[in-house]
């Protein structure tokens, strides 16, 4: 069976707009709260097959979604390099930070295949679950992404002992993300193996980062990973998200070897569409305000986001990942009115919409 979201991503006509949301899986559904409970640590549950399994399909149970992402997270990677990570209930992420240079010797590659085995399993197994239509999409944070939480310890900060180290010390820094070239293409390279389809590479702090350090640090790591999955596995989608880069997507678009950039909210994606090549497809990128707010204003932003779009080379998607107060009810509504979309016929999506 045709799988709408891989004939988009590859160019070829598809019967409906193909839609995924980035964080489908989680706590906005009652049904993860209620298995979340069945770990004791985040970590645990990711490397449980049976309910990160169990979690991957939940929101494919609910909505007729084109794709569905292994539930797993982009900080196993550290974990399986073998820095202390942690989650903190209500707060997020916490490393042990890599307090410069020296603590690099402590990082040891070797183990990650054994290590991130169940993550594997998780994609086996729901690769053989799956319905006909929907495509598997393995995943990974980007070199710099990690970086930022390997060094900073968390999320949301400054961002100053990332920067300082990168900025004072490149060689050093580039030691580390060659470490995370190594080991993102190797985690990558195992998801297909084990059945993911597509793969997306999440760089969500891109957006720090000045145009010069952008290009050294996120664009050609980005491109030396997309290379190293194109020599396996030459048509396998590859998706970057540079969250919060503004224009500066552009020197994605034109240098990298990846098949598809996701766009964040603030992106327009007419002006992406006519200013990256054509040959590379657009995901994106509805606010998750509004999926959160549902209702008429949703509906508009989406019928406004479809009617963008001028070629097929598109999947539907948020601007960042689902928010936990979202009312599950919405998800089916955006679902549906993708799917109900005819180009030229904004009308049709409404309609779609009230079914
Ligand atoms: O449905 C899916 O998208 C699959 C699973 C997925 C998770 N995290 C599960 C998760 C994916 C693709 C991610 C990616 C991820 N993780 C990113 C990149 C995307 C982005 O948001 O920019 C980042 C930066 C992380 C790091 C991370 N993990 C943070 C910042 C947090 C805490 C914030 C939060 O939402 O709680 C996590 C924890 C996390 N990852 C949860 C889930 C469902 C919540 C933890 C829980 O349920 O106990």
């Amino acid at each position: 069976m045709n799988k709408p979201f891989l004939d988009a991503l590859a160019g070829r006509p598809t019967s409906h707009v193909p839609i995924w949301l980035m964080r489908q899986a989680g706590r906005y559904l009652p049904e993860y709260r209620a298995l979340r409970t069945r770990a004791r640590s985040f970590l645990e549950f990711c490397y449980t097959p049976d309910l990160a399994v169990e979690a991957t399909l939940q929101p494919l149970r609910r909505f007729p979604l084109d794709a569905s992402i292994v539930f797993s997270d982009i900080l196993v990677v550290p974990d399986a390099l073998g820095q202390d990570v942690g989650f903190v209930e209500g707060e997020g992420p916490r490393l042990q930070p890599l307090e410069g240079p020296q603590a690099l010797a402590q990082l040891s590659p070797s183990r990650l295949q054994a290590h991130l085995a169940p993550v594997y399993r998780t994609l086996s197994e729901v690769r053989a679950a799956l319905p006909p239509q929907a495509a598997l999409i393995g995943f990974a944070g980007a070199p710099f992404t990690l970086a930022t939480y390997m060094i900073e310890g968390r999320g949301g900060s400054e961002f100053h002992r990332v920067k300082r180290w990168a900025y004072s010390d490149p060689a050093s820094f580039r030691q580390l993300i060659d470490l995370l070239v190594e080991a993102v293409s190797e985690h990558l390279l195992l998801q297909i193996a084990a059945g993911a389809e597509a793969v997306q590479l999440f760089d969500s702090w891109a957006g720090i980062l000045p145009d010069s350090q952008l290009q050294l640090w996120s664009v050609e790591p980005l491109q030396r990973i997309a290379a190293r999955i194109r020599a396996r596995y030459p048509t396998l989608p590859v998706i970057g998200f540079p969250r919060a880069v503004g224009s500066a997507i552009l020197i994605y678009g034109g240098e990298t070897s990846l098949s598809a950039l996701s766009l964040d909210t603030g992106q327009c994606i007419a002006w992406a569409r006519r200013n990256l090549a054509p040959s590379l497809a657009l995901q994106g990128n509805l606010d998750p305000v509004m999926l959160l707010v549902g209702g008429e204003a949703m509906r508009q932003e989406t019928a406004r986001i479809l009617d963008s779009v001028v070629d097929g080379r598109f999947v539907f998607n948020l601007g960042h990942g689902v928010l936990q107060q979202t009312p599950p009810d919405h998800v089916a509504r955006l679902v549906d009115q993708v799917h109900a979309y005819a180009p030229g016929n904004a009308d049709a999506a409404a309609r779609g919409d009230r079914r």
